[in-house]
């Protein structure tokens, strides 16, 4: 969604924009923007509608301002046009201000301000945020933006400059990233690290309520009653490569090629065969507190939500607890009731996801104990859990998520192996766990070896205009996550239904042209799964099935993908592999922007 980016240091700014703002592309966008402050302490703003290029390519040919903000637009407030674009500007052009999240009073703010005689040009919150501070009578832009702030109400990370004050940045954080990037006489800023690390890599996360002054030499933070809150650079472990496509063609490419290692990573010093348990130091709970916990509940949106679907099953086949997976978009609309023995377990690839970063929120505001599977290092969600466990997957650009899926996958394993061994999981059962995730990462670079034989069924696929994703149990998840796969990137409508639901309704839509693809493992449902099958293959309905060599599925004409076989528990994980390839191919075979999938954004920091 909407990206920030900043640069003030003695080389001409619009470069590190434009750079940066490229960089923010994979996060969904439909306008982008900038605004460059020279010496004289004179803006050129420049903004347009659609891609970064284009902006670019309407820059004035010199400008040379060494301070400059942009921004990526994803539209709220009104069409992804110019005028909506950021950064908006006072009436005289004098405050710059970009803005991400939400101003939840806008609207009375815009009122007020038309009745007292300003001109709106456009239909923003954003813009009335840059008239306030404009009508500030403080002497410093720190003061007049903080005047701005006390009369507004929402979620913001904001960057602010001002002809006036030409030698800095202002800006200030409330529930969206904010991350201030330390370089040598120059200083950088943006919502998302990507935009920054080949500039540097020690950086300073804003915290909530937080505000900083950013100049060629430094910077200085302050909270809203205006203590310095002497905030110092981290170094962050993102290498440049690790963002750059390095010779594939897509990131959602490269994303599932990295799977094996990406799970050796989440895995590594975690396994500890001695005790027959994993090593979770970032919980911050120990044992006695662990076993305390009568009931696990997981929140997650869209795929970590069916992940935690996947996970509330292994904690209580390995642990024994109750445990069950929510969406936490839902959550907090709900008057969920917050219990003081419940593990609350937060799960986010981004660490951004706004909704999933509310329900956080008001677990904690009720007392309850929250951890976090995040992958985004320093991000809002994990800063803002007790603690937790980091997946370790890597940069994640797709917009599809794969790598950070099968880590979060491999981290509840870790998480129930832990829980399990603390209650009656056996020492014997605790090694069968350690030695079937040892398997997982050379078993999933099986499953992508195989991805040439998908071909036939791919071809099939991109004809269908609909189709049926079905598991049971543990394989419902697994149907759920690549019904979504399919939705997102091939546009092709998919549904996912546990497979014993079919009989009850859904059976009415099999026919040739509706495809089903059927979750069907080894374990001790596998003779209902195989009835299921042959239900709709009587109805003349193509099936694939992605299944387990040991699954005997007879003579049925059906197409089948052959996964290797892990222990039950593990199983989803590896079922999962071939959701995505299949989601992945299909796209391509429809010609789509598979990293890019239209009116979706990498990380979703509105409601
Ligand atoms: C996954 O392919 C989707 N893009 C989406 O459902 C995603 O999983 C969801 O928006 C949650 O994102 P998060 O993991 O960053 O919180």
């Amino acid at each position: 969604m909407c990206g920030i980016v900043g640069y003030i240091g003695r080389e001409p700014a619009a470069p590190y924009l434009i750079e940066g703002l490229t960089r923010l592309e994979y996060r969904g966008y439909d306008s982008a923007g900038v605004a460059v402050l020279n010496s004289k302490g004179k803006t050129t703003r420049v903004r347009t509608a659609g891609r970064v290029r284009a902006l670019e390519s309407a820059l004035p040919a010199r400008l040379s301002g060494t301070v400059g903000i942009g921004h990526t637009r994803w539209a709220t407030h009104g069409p992804a046009e110019e005028r909506n674009a950021h950064p908006h500007a006072s009436v005289s052009g004098r405050i710059n201000v970009v803005h991400n999240g939400i101003i939840d009073n806008a609207a009375n703010l815009r009122s007020a301000l038309s009745d007292a005689g300003v001109e709106l040009s456009s239909d923003t919150d954003t813009e009335a945020v840059a008239h306030l501070i404009a009508q500030s009578t403080a002497d410093s832009l720190e003061e007049a933006v903080l005047d701005t702030l006390a009369k507004v109400s929402g979620t913001y990370a904001l960057a602010v400059t001002d002809e006036a004050h030409p030698d800095r940045i202002v800006v200030a954080r409330s529930g969206s990233p904010l991350i201030i990037g330390v370089g040598d006489e120059e200083m950088f800023l943006a919502s998302d690290v990507a935009a920054l690390v080949r500039h540097t890599n020690r950086v300073v996360h804003l915290e909530d309520g937080e505000l900083a002054t950013i100049t060629s030499s430094g910077f200085r933070t302050f909270d809203r009653s205006r203590n310095d809150t002497d905030r110092s650079p981290i170094e962050i472990s993102v290498a440049a490569e690790d963002l750059e496509l390095s010779g594939y063609e897509h990131y959602m490419l490269k994303e599932m090629r990295e799977q094996p290692a990406a799970a050796q990573d989440c895995m590594r010093g975690r396994l500890d065969e001695r005790f027959a348990t994993a090593r979770l130091d970032g919980l911050e709970l120990d044992a006695r507190e662990l076993r305390g916990f009568d009931r696990v509940k997981i929140l997650g949106c869209g795929s970590a939500y069916y992940v935690g679907q996947i996970g509330a099953q292994m904690i209580e086949d390995l642990a024994r607890i109750p445990a069950d997976a929510e969406a936490a978009s839902e959550f907090r609309y709900r008057r969920p009731i917050i219990e003081p023995r419940t593990l609350y377990v937060a799960v986010s690839q981004s660490g951004e996801t706004a909704d999933t970063a509310f329900a956080v929120n008001e677990i904690r505001r009720k007392g309850g104990r929250v951890i976090g599977l995040v992958n985004a290092v320093g991000s809002t969600i994990a800063r803002e859990v007790d603690g937790g466990i980091y997946l370790h997957a890597g940069p994640e650009i797709a917009v599809a998520s794969t790598k950070a899926l099968t880590n979060m996958g491999i981290s509840f394993a870790l998480l129930a192996l832990h829980l399990g061994r603390l209650h009656d999981l056996s020492f014997a059962d605790g090694q069968r766990i350690i030695r079937g995730l040892q398997r997982v990462p050379e078993q999933i670079q099986e499953i992508l070896d195989q991805e040439s034989e998908f071909e036939q069924i791919v071809t099939d696929l991109a004809k269908a205009r609909s189709a049926f994703y079905i598991g049971r149990v543990r394989g419902f998840p697994v149907a759920r996550e690549g019904a979504q796969k399919l939705k997102e990137i091939s546009y092709i409508h998919a549904e996912a239904y546990q497979t014993s639901e079919l009989k009850h309704g859904p059976l009415a839509l099999i026919e040739p042209s509706m495809p089903t693809v059927a979750i069907i493992p080894q374990d001790d449902l596998t003779d209902r799964n195989v009835a299921a099958a042959e239900q709709v293959l009587a109805r003349r309905g193509p099936l694939v099935a992605i299944t387990h060599a040991s699954v005997d599925l007879g003579n049925l004409p059906v197409s089948t993908i052959v996964v290797p076989q892990n222990e039950p528990e593990l199983d989803p994980i590896l079922l999962t592999i071939p959701t995505q390839i299949l989601a992945y191919r299909t796209a391509i075979a429809l010609g789509h922007d598979v990293d890019k999938p239209r009116n979706l954004a990498k990380s979703v920091t509105v409601e």
